[in-house]
């Protein structure tokens, strides 16, 4: 198996004006695709070649480190153009909200977290809603690592390296944060993903 770019899951303009076509056309098809091309490269001749994505992940981190930077920011983009949607940040699903409700106190509470924990990671990284052991939880990871390889399921996820939000919002990150939550965010997904990792 080898890792290969997927087409954006909407056109490039569809974000906007809260994601530009110039940042997606970069992040895209510069940013993603170098993760593929330099992760196929490094994947050769290891003894991860032939494994899934998430074996190849949870397998390199700690030691690989050139092919976990790329392979795990391969499954992080992969699910980040799935994870929004135009005219995203509506109302969550019934059940997830529920979860939610119960674990943050009100979606509003839950969103506050979120966002502080994309604002308040240092440098290029993530921040991430995870089922751990039937658990919602939230955290933040440097540069490509990810829930995976802490146990938890990532279902939401938020790129904050720059090249994600710079030709958007300069150096304002907490606005491309909320901007993420309020507009785009694609819940059906986020909820697809919670009901499979809750069913595991
Ligand atoms: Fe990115």
């Amino acid at each position: 198996m080898s890792f290969s770019l997927p087409d954006l899951p909407y056109a490039y303009d569809a974000l906007a004006p809260y994601m530009s076509a110039e940042t997606l056309e970069y992040h895209h098809d510069k940013h993603h695709l170098a993760y593929v091309n330099n992760g196929n490269n490094l994947l050769k001749d290891t003894e991860w070649e032939g494994k899934s994505l998430e074996e190849v992940v949870t397998g390199s981190y700690g030691k690989n480190i050139g092919l976990f930077n790329n392979a795990g920011q391969h499954f992080n983009h992969l699910h980040f153009w799935k994870w929004m949607k135009p005219a995203g940040g509506g109302p969550i699903p019934g059940r997830l909200q529920a979860k939610i409700v119960s674990t943050f106190g009100s979606v509003e509470q839950f969103k506050e977290f979120f966002i502080q924990a994309g604002v308040t990671q240092f440098g290029s990284g993530w921040c991430w809603l995870s089922v751990k052991a039937g658990e919602l939880v939230i955290s933040k990871t440097s540069n490509a690592e990810n829930p995976l390889v802490h146990g938890a399921v990532p279902i939401l996820g938020c790129d904050v390296w720059e090249h994600s939000y710079y030709i958007d919002y300069r150096n304002r990150r907490p606005d491309y944060m909320k901007a993420f939550v309020d507009q785009l965010v694609n819940w059906e997904y986020v909820e697809e993903l919670f009901e499979r990792a809750d069913n595991a």
